[in-house]
């Protein structure tokens, strides 16, 4: 193989044979040559006082209706009852009028409750993390598999909500929370990856675990199973079969995906924040929490809105097909449980955490109009709903105070 000493050498040693060194003078006479006649072929130069002069004539002339075709929907003012979840053809550049409230009202509700990981102190999670007796291996099994999981599992709603979702929800104040949830999924993704970098983890091992660790593996590809359709940039709605590949779309991430899949891990962590262990790690996931109980329940009124419109796509299959995908992704979730807890730890266990995502799933499949499954499942941590319900002001661990309140909720009296 070769290495730059010995191009060094060859370029010392090596002659040109005759014919060859004749042949590149003439290249080299013939490309002199072209560079020496370029200016002639642009007689007409723009100086840069014409660039100004140029630009205000292309104002000039400049076509509204060439823009406008680009547009759909642009005969009029939008009309409230020109809006719809689907297959719109109102201009989708008028926020206003509203017709979904709800939508309009969780980007605001949302907005009041940003949060930044930075804001979080790791010092004592630095610390336990570090020393030898802090933690047992079961624990930090734990601590290791959700951030494997959540790391990547955040990114690949955000990929579906911006390349696939976004376009296809044709509804300008929905758009709006979609836009807010997917920056909510950036700082998720950043928390995790604040936490990995804080407690110098090997980023290579915890970033790969959604494809090498079978439990975490096959939760992230039954999502992204999801995805690969709609995501197609030729993909249209507009027919029952893509319609509903886009309603699935939405059961898949929203119910489960961000309504079953990140259950276990954020019960498992916030148990141990609970027992005084890696409280900045299970701050980071309380706030997080608080989010996406917020994107679970903007999706379920999605997912209603699209039904009462389009009733027809509602159908007996549609809806086997629905209650088919929650229970698929329970299963998974239990042995995600069960993988990451062969042992009973942190007052629960495998077993435990059965019941509690069947009691997540009942509420799931009654969430979107389907009868529930596992009669009689109860939660057995009523602590979560309390974590969930949390007022913003007042962190869960009794830390600190934190106002979250930002620049769209100052009064200007
Ligand atoms: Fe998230
Ligand atoms: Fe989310």
């Amino acid at each position: 193989m070769l290495n730059w000493d010995e191009y060094d050498e060859s370029k010392k040693t090596v002659k040109p044979e005759p014919a060859q060194q004749e042949a590149a003078n003439q290249t080299s006479i013939s490309i002199n040559k072209e560079i020496e006649k370029q200016p002639e072929e642009n007689p007409n130069p723009i100086e840069s006082g014409d660039r100004a002069k140029l630009a205000k004539e292309a104002v000039l002339e400049l076509d509204t209706k060439e823009g406008e075709e680009e547009l759909e929907g642009l005969a009029g003012r939008v009309q409230v009852d020109d809006k719809a979840m689907i297959n719109c053809r109102a201009d989708l550049n008028q926020l206003v009028p509203f017709k979904y409230d709800w939508a309009w009202q969780k980007y605001l509700d949302g907005s009041a409750n940003h949060w930044m990981p930075q804001e979080i102190n790791m010092t004592a999670d630095i610390a336990l993390w570090k020393s030898n007796d802090g933690l047992t291996e079961d624990e930090r099994t734990i601590v290791k598999r959700n951030l494997g999981f959540f790391s990547t599992a955040d990114s690949l709603v955000a990929n579906n909500l911006v390349l696939a979702i976004y376009r296809l929800i044709t509804n300008p104040e929905c758009r709006q929370y979609i836009l807010r949830q997917s920056f909510e999924e950036a700082i998720h993704t950043h928390a995790y990856q604040y936490c990995i970098e804080s407690l110098a983890m090997d980023e290579g091992e915890i970033f790969n675990m959604y494809r090498e660790i079978p439990s975490v593996a096959k939760k992230a590809s039954w999502g992204l199973k999801y995805t690969k359709g709609i995501s197609d940039p030729s993909f249209k709605t507009g027919t029952d079969e893509t319609d509903k590949m886009l309603l699935k779309n939405l059961i898949a991430f929203y119910c489960v995906l961000e309504g079953i899949f990140f259950y276990c891990g954020f019960t498992q962590i916030l148990s141990m924040g609970r027992r005084n262990k890696m409280t900045g790690t299970a701050e980071q996931f309380q706030y997080i929490l608080r989010d996406e109980s917020m994107h679970l329940n903007f999706g379920i009124d999605m997912i209603n809105q699209i039904k009462i419109e389009n009733p027809h796509l509602w159908d007996e299959q549609m809806r086997q097909e629905a209650a088919q995908m929650i229970l698929e992704g329970t299963e998974l979730e239990v042995q995600y449980a069960r993988d990451t807890m062969p042992r009973g730890i942190l007052g629960m266990n495998a077993n435990m955490m059965e019941e509690y995502l069947q009691f997540i799933a009942n509420r799931r499949l009654v969430q979107i109009g389907l009868e529930e499954e596992f009669e009689g499942a109860t939660n057995p941590f009523p602590w979560m709903s309390e974590i969930m319900d949390l007022r913003k002001e007042k962190n869960f661990f009794e830390t600190r105070v934190i106002e979250y309140q930002t620049g769209g909720a100052l009064s200007w009296d």
